[in-house]
């Protein structure tokens, strides 16, 4: 199956998914969209309001900053996928709980698997745990570390800027080292052998400190 085709078939067992009682409260769960062929992929927390109601990620407020953050390396959402932790709404916008994050885990991983992204930037986090475990955002944002073949960026959440105004500038600075980024990854590519080991054994390599950043 081609990524597209695994991120269709992902997105169509999360409309209906029950593996978890965020379901109970969803009016539309929320696979996430984008380019399948991306080199970038973006991880948010959950979707919120107008994402449970759209059934598109990143569409209230928060996304309208994550679309100026894009522009401003030139990006669109054609350019990128977007998904998040969680796939369901957490009711009033709580944290997703352990079991949750969990659960959803499967689908996320799958569409890591498919999409095969050279870098993955954090939004928030519950995303970060993912990929920096146990660190803390205020000490790694913005910071870059290779894990594999693919490099892995933390940010904070873009709906962090909104409610505090000082981390709107942070956020900003953050997104200005994507390019940067997005270079060093290709030029891994280049260079790696053509048999590239597979994503899930990549990711439980530990993380390494990319010295140019
Ligand atoms: N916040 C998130 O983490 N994800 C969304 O899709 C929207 C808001
Ligand atoms: Fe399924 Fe994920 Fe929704 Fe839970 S949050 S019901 S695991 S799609």
């Amino acid at each position: 199956m081609s990524s597209e085709e695994i991120l269709q078939e992902v997105a169509v067992e999360v409309s209906t998914c029950a593996k978890c009682k965020l379901c109970n409260g969803r009016t539309r769960a929320v696979p996430g969209e984008g380019n399948p062929q991306a080199r970038i992929l973006f991880i948010g927390e959950g979707p919120g309001f107008h994402e449970d109601k759209q059934g598109r990620p990143f569409v209230g407020p928060a996304g309208q900053f994550l679309d100026e953050l894009l522009a401003s390396i030139n990006l669109q959402r054609k350019d990128v996928f977007i998904t998040n932790v969680v796939k369901c709404r957490p009711p009033n916008n709580r944290d997703p709980e352990p079991e949750e994050i969990q659960a959803c885990s499967e689908y996320l991983d799958r569409q890591i698997a498919a999409m095969q992204p050279r870098v993955i930037v954090t939004l928030g986090r519950f995303s970060m745990a993912k990929f920096f475990g146990n660190e803390k955002i205020s000490s790694i944002h913005g910071r870059a570390r290779k894990k594999g073949s693919l490099i892995c960026i933390a940010m904070y959440h873009p709906a962090a800027g909104l409610h505090q105004a000082s981390l709107k500038d942070v956020i900003r600075n953050d997104f200005k080292k994507i390019p940067l980024i997005i270079a060093e990854a290709e030029r891994m590519e280049a260079e790696a052998p053509k048999k590239a080991p597979s994503p899930s054994k990549k990711l439980e390599e530990p993380p390494q400190q990319l010295s140019l950043f």
